[in-house]
């Protein structure tokens, strides 16, 4: 037994020193000290031995079982202290160096002028109204006074959306209201202007009321500096029984000048819009020149900026309303080329390129 403890040591302590994983290890300590280990064979056998026998060979055998279990245990710390450094080597963080600042984007000024806009109009007591862009040719058309083949169609070039191929309306649960369904004129358009949706609000909504409506339009024509196929628009609709021309004048006058944070003065030039009678051109004072003439208000001293009148009657009819106990007056005014102006761009198609050097200014 005294040879076997010997024979134990020697291969015990070989093997623990070449022993290079924990695992290894790990294998070595059941090895030699597991339940079925040959330290502990040897152990469990003493009891055979004669008393002199037993506590000499035991004393020898609990030795080298120590013995064991401390060199186990100095290679099993020697890995994890390798292990550890590698680690903090591998993973290691200077907590003191600088972080890489995200990049963070903002608005696109058309969005932060739309803001504008809408939070003055709001202070002024208008609510905000939205309205589909994918619209019925009742809405965009026929309902606001202009029925097919009249010649004011002309002022809008459109786009038509093609038909579902079961010759059906498009899915759209906003577009099947009860006067869609009413009326012959279903075809589907992107919508040329705003205005669809005053007939949308009064519908459904009874006076006194005032709104507006920003939202994106469409209009099938050749692009250049101010002109785009896709642009913004927001509509104002105030109808009441004693408004006039002469409110219009004074909130358009407010209104304009907070935007440009400058008192400017309004003009009204009559002119045409077949869901307004009597309609006019808004123009506002230069707010560059001031009124004296420079080469962006084509040194006539006024920017056109809106288009404006007192509601159709026609337009109150298609609506439900009793045209002769409601008044009210209607404007819409294109976002991007109110951005052109304040912001002085010189490109209206610069909104929409993606390029970041131009947005980055805003
Ligand atoms: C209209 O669209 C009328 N619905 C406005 C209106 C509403 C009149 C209520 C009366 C009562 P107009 O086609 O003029 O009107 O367009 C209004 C504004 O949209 C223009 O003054 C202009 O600022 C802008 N606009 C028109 N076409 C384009 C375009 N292709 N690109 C960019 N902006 C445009």
């Amino acid at each position: 037994m005294e040879k076997d403890l010997a024979h134990i040591q020697e291969n015990a302590l070989q093997e623990i020193e070449k022993a290079v994983t924990p695992e290894e290890v790990e294998d070595l300590r059941i090895q030699y000290l597991g339940r079925k280990g040959a330290l502990t064979g040897i152990l469990r056998s003493l009891k055979d031995l004669s008393p002199e026998d037993r506590s000499r060979v035991g004393a020898e055998a609990n030795m080298l079982q120590r013995r064991i279990t401390e060199l186990l245990d100095e290679r099993k710390v020697m890995f994890q202290k390798t292990i550890r450094e590698s680690l903090l080597k591998k993973e290691w963080v200077d907590v003191t160096r600088p972080g890489v600042q995200a990049e963070i984007g903002h608005l696109h000024p058309l969005t932060q002028i739309t803001r504008e806009m809408t939070d003055i109009f709001s202070s002024m007591g208008f609510e905000i109204v939205d309205g589909p862009e994918a619209e019925t040719e009742y809405y965009n058309f026929d309902a606001l006074n202009i029925p097919e083949f009249h010649p004011a169609r002309e002022m809008w070039d459109t786009f038509w959306l093609k038909q579902s191929a079961k010759g059906g309306l498009f899915a759209r649960s906003d577009l099947q209201s009860k006067s869609d369904l009413g009326h012959k004129s279903l075809r589907l358009l992107l919508r040329t202007h705003t205005s669809p949706v005053q007939i949308r609000y009064m519908e459904t909504h009874n006076p006194p009321f005032r709104i507006i409506v920003p939202g994106r339009v469409y209009r099938y024509e050749a692009t250049d500096a101010s002109h785009d196929v896709q642009f913004h628009q927001i509509e104002g609709l105030v109808v009441d029984n004693n408004v006039s021309i002469a409110s219009f004048k004074a909130i358009i006058q407010e209104f304009f000048s907070r935007l440009f944070t400058k008192r400017v003065i309004i003009r009204l030039r009559p002119s045409y819009f077949p869901f307004t009678e009597p309609s006019f051109e808004v123009d506002i004072s230069c707010v560059y020149c001031s009124g004296k003439g420079c080469s962006i208000c084509k040194r006539t001293g006024w920017l056109e900026l809106a288009g404006a009148g007192m509601v159709h009657p026609n337009v109150f009819k298609a609506a439900g309303y009793n045209a002769k106990e409601v008044r009210g007056f209607a404007f819409g005014m294109g976002i991007d080329r109110l951005a052109l102006m304040k912001y002085n761009i010189p490109d209206i198609r610069l909104f929409r390129s993606g390029d970041l050097t131009f947005l980055k200014q805003f």
